[in-house]
């Protein structure tokens, strides 16, 4: 990476665990600054889908990796949106639902799969203005990012948000279910060997757990401005 990349390109990183806000935050961010968003979760969420429906069992790891080769994976834009590609096909509807959240979580825990989506993330960031939402981006994927944000609330408070963005897209699921995964996600998130959930030493720790969007979004409007000059 040299000097003169830096340069021409800014990236802002926001990690944080599920339902801390970060992609609503990002997405409205990213509108404001015209930067591009990028939502490196749907990525994970690609690999999980595609191995649920070739019926590879989560626990396969030697399965899930053999699938990478047969997998392109794309990020293209329309209308503004992010949308991610497999194989030519557009999967960004279908990798919404819990089980492809729980097959994410899976998959994300393994090198292979980290790996295979590192350069796809940074070439992003290479040729783009970004924001970018994900784990382990201000800790792996981008350590150069010129600001890092780590997001956070309680579980209680992200397992609310997450039930209530379900319930309103006529997914069929309790709180309590919700909160369950939610806490089960969190766990393993944290305690993977490869690349786990943690905020890089660099990183501004913002917890919305008080904040509405609004106040949430002004608080990271605030530190990313700061941070840009
Ligand atoms: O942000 P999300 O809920 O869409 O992410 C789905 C899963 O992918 C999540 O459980 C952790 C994993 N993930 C990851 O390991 N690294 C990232 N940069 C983004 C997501």
């Amino acid at each position: 990476m040299s000097d003169k990349w830096k340069e021409q390109t800014v990236a802002v990183a926001i990690d944080g665990p599920s339902g801390a806000g970060k992609s609503t935050i990002a997405k409205l961010l990213a509108k404001e600054l015209q930067f591009i968003y990028v939502d490196t979760g749907a990525l994970y969420r690609a690999i999980g889908y595609m191995a649920l429906r070739r019926g590879i069992s989560l626990q396969d790891a030697a399965g899930i990796e053999a699938l990478l080769p047969d997998l392109r994976v794309e990020i293209r834009y329309m209308d503004g949106s992010q949308r991610v590609l497999v194989n030519g096909e557009d999967v960004s509807d279908k990798i919404r639902t819990p089980d492809v959240s729980m097959a994410a979580s899976a998959v994300s825990s393994l090198p292979a799969v980290r790996r295979f989506l590192l350069d796809l993330q940074r070439d992003m960031a290479k040729t783009n203005n970004v924001i970018m939402d994900g784990r382990d981006i201000g800790t792996v994927v981008l350590p150069d990012a010129r600001v890092k944000i780590f997001l956070t609330a309680s579980a209680e408070v992200r397992a609310r948000r997450r039930f209530e963005e379900l319930k309103e897209k006529g997914v069929p699921t309790t709180y309590d279910e919700v909160l369950a995964d939610m806490e089960k996600r969190d766990y393993d998130d944290s305690h993977r060997a490869a690349a786990p959930l943690k905020a890089a030493e660099d990183a501004i720790l913002v917890d919305t757990s008080s904040l509405d969007l609004d106040g949430a979004v002004s608080a990271i409007k605030a530190v990313v401005e700061k941070a840009l000059g």
